[in-house]
């Protein structure tokens, strides 16, 4: 296993990450009667509640559009709560702008399901750039790059330019640039649409692995037989309102 994500490494002084230990009931997640209602007045989550503990391995699967990528976004701070709470590692996100919305997301690994990768920048700069911002050194930054594309099977393409990748290996950029500085909570929308089977399950196992080290990690997908697979907590989003699945 690649040394950048032993546990060793993730409690190391030096990681500028936030330590994955901790204590495991403690609340990651917290949404109190939280509600979502887009500009245009379309209701995409209604009254939703729903607590997370740190630690956990959470699945968020329901139809399209049900709001499952709504309901991530509340959790980065992408989009406002238009009523309720939204609590993430004890911040009260609807709330945080500026610089404060900025440190905060240093904390998140999140892997957009449209990818967001920079169309001018490599494979690897699009991986390094989170930990440019956060002052890691250039060695740590080289270490970790290598260990993460080795895990993601992308060590042979990091000069390539998206546009050079299939939509796969993008995804499977975004994976990478999403771990890489082995943040405590990583939100993850989509991360298998690209991919056959076995890719899926290898992106599944690099989840479960950060999971293993103590990071929490939540997923939403339409991959059914992914779910069964995994002995996770499920929960459904449907028409904007969660509906547990399995505890
Ligand atoms: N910016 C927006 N303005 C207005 N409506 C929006 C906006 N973003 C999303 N919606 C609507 O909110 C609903 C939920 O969208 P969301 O992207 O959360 O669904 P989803 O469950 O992630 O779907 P999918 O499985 O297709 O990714 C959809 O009906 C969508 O059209
Ligand atoms: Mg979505």
């Amino acid at each position: 296993m690649p040394a950048v994500l032993s546990p060793k490494a993730a409690t190391d002084k030096t990681d500028k990450s936030i330590h994955l230990q901790g204590n495991a009931s403690r609340l990651m997640v917290e949404l109190r009667s939280a509600a979502k209602t887009y500009l245009n007045g379309y209701k995409a989550l209604l009254d939703v509640n729903l607590e997370v503990k740190q630690g956990e391995f959470l699945f968020i699967t329901g139809p399209s559009g049900s709001g499952k990528s709504t309901l991530l976004k509340l959790l980065y701070g992408q989009e406002l709560p238009t009523q309720g709470e939204v609590i993430v590692d004890g911040c009260n996100v609807g709330t945080l702008r500026g610089d404060r919305l900025s440190l905060f997301r240093r904390r998140i690994g999140i892997v957009f399901q449209d990818y967001k990768l920079i169309p001018q920048r490599t494979v690897a700069e699009n991986v390094t750039v989170v930990l440019q911002a956060q002052g890691y050194t250039r060695k740590e930054i080289q270490r970790r790059l290598e260990a993460t594309l080795k895990l993601v099977g992308l060590f042979a393409k990091g000069d390539c330019f998206p546009e050079q990748l299939s939509g796969g290996e993008q995804q499977r950029v975004s994976i990478a640039r999403a771990i890489v500085a082995t943040p405590p909570l990583l939100l993850v929308d989509e991360p298998t649409g690209n991919l056959d089977p076995d890719n899926s399950w290898q992106v599944m196992q690099i989840l479960q692995k950060l999971n293993s080290f103590g990071a929490t990690v939540i997923v939403t997908t339409h991959d059914e037989q992914l779910v069964r697979r995994c002995n996770h907590r499920v929960i459904q989003v449907r028409n904007g309102r969660l509906y547990k699945i399995s505890a």
